[in-house]
């Protein structure tokens, strides 16, 4: 890589929190920044996913490790807050929908949903923000959805939770930036991963979908390696409180 490159790009001498680091976008995300040079520590609930991602991750020179923590759970967010060490880069991607008509949501779903969605990336942003501000340097990236922007298949509570994401984001650019923090949401299309299985399994679903994206197909998690990589490095310096559109044209069409 050009020295010019190194600059822009290179995350080497960083340290990465990867939450939903496991599985799905998550995954891609915490590879393709520990493949830019930074170390990276997954979170996700199932031990076994955690040890099969960190050995890939591995298996590509990254030096990776994991906590095993739910973060729907208050006590839980403390340990990974109290145990992950000093972070450069947060990414808040674990996330979970609760697909149900509106009114058959329970109050249980809606604190269940705000829990992962929303409060656990504002607890890991309230422990770490501070810390990168003291050092001069951060970079905190959120996963939102279209539902941040507008509602789309029971949205429900998952809609909710992701519009106040897009808020957080807007909370925690304007509290940091000038300390040389930025804070940007990543906006999704529809994405083929665990998560989205249950639409996939609507005859014609995916079909229908990849027709609204401009591009023409939904997306895959390797679709997400070059954002997160611009988004976590020096070359986004100056780009903070923003949503970035990875969509291949859906949030326009
Ligand atoms: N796929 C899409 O089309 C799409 C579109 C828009 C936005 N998104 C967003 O993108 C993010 C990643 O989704 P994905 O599609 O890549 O899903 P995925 O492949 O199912 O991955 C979800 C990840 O989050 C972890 N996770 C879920 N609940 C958790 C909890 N309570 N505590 C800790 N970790 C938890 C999962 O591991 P464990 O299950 O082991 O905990 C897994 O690592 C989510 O925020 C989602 O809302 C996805």
């Amino acid at each position: 890589m050009s020295d010019y490159l190194r600059e822009l790009f290179s995350l080497h001498g960083r340290r990465a929190l990867v939450t939903g680091g496991s599985s799905g976008i998550g995954y891609a995300m915490a590879e393709a920044i520990g493949r830019a040079g930074a170390e990276v520590v997954l979170v996700a609930r199932r031990r076994e996913e955690l040890d099969k991602a960190v050995a890939r991750l591995r298996g590509h020179g990254v030096t990776a490790s994991a906590i095993s923590a739910d973060l729907g759970e208050r006590d839980d967010v403390r340990r990974v807050c109290e145990s992950g060490g000093d972070i450069d880069i947060l990414v808040n991607d674990a996330g979970n929908n609760i697909r149900k008509p509106m009114a058959e949501l329970t109050a249980d779903d809606y604190e269940r949903t705000m829990a992962v969605n929303l409060t656990a990336p504002y607890l890991l942003g309230q422990h770490h923000g501070p810390k990168m501000a003291g050092r001069g340097w951060g970079r905190i990236i959120n996963v939102g959805s279209q539902q941040s922007i507008s509602a789309f298949g029971d949205s429900g509570v998952y809609g909710a939770a992701k519009a106040g994401l897009a808020g957080l984001t807007r909370s925690q650019a304007e509290a940091w930036s000038a300390a040389g923090v930025c804070v940007n949401t990543i906006i999704p299309g529809f994405v083929l991963t665990p998560l989205t299985e249950p639409a996939q399994a609507i005859p014609g679903r995916v079909e229908a979908l990849a027709a609204r994206h401009m591009a023409g197909r939904n997306g895959v998690p390797q679709d997400f390696a070059g954002a997160a990589v611009f988004l976590a490095g020096n070359a986004c310096g100056f780009v903070t409180g923003q949503m970035l559109f990875v969509d291949g044209g859906f949030a326009v069409h």
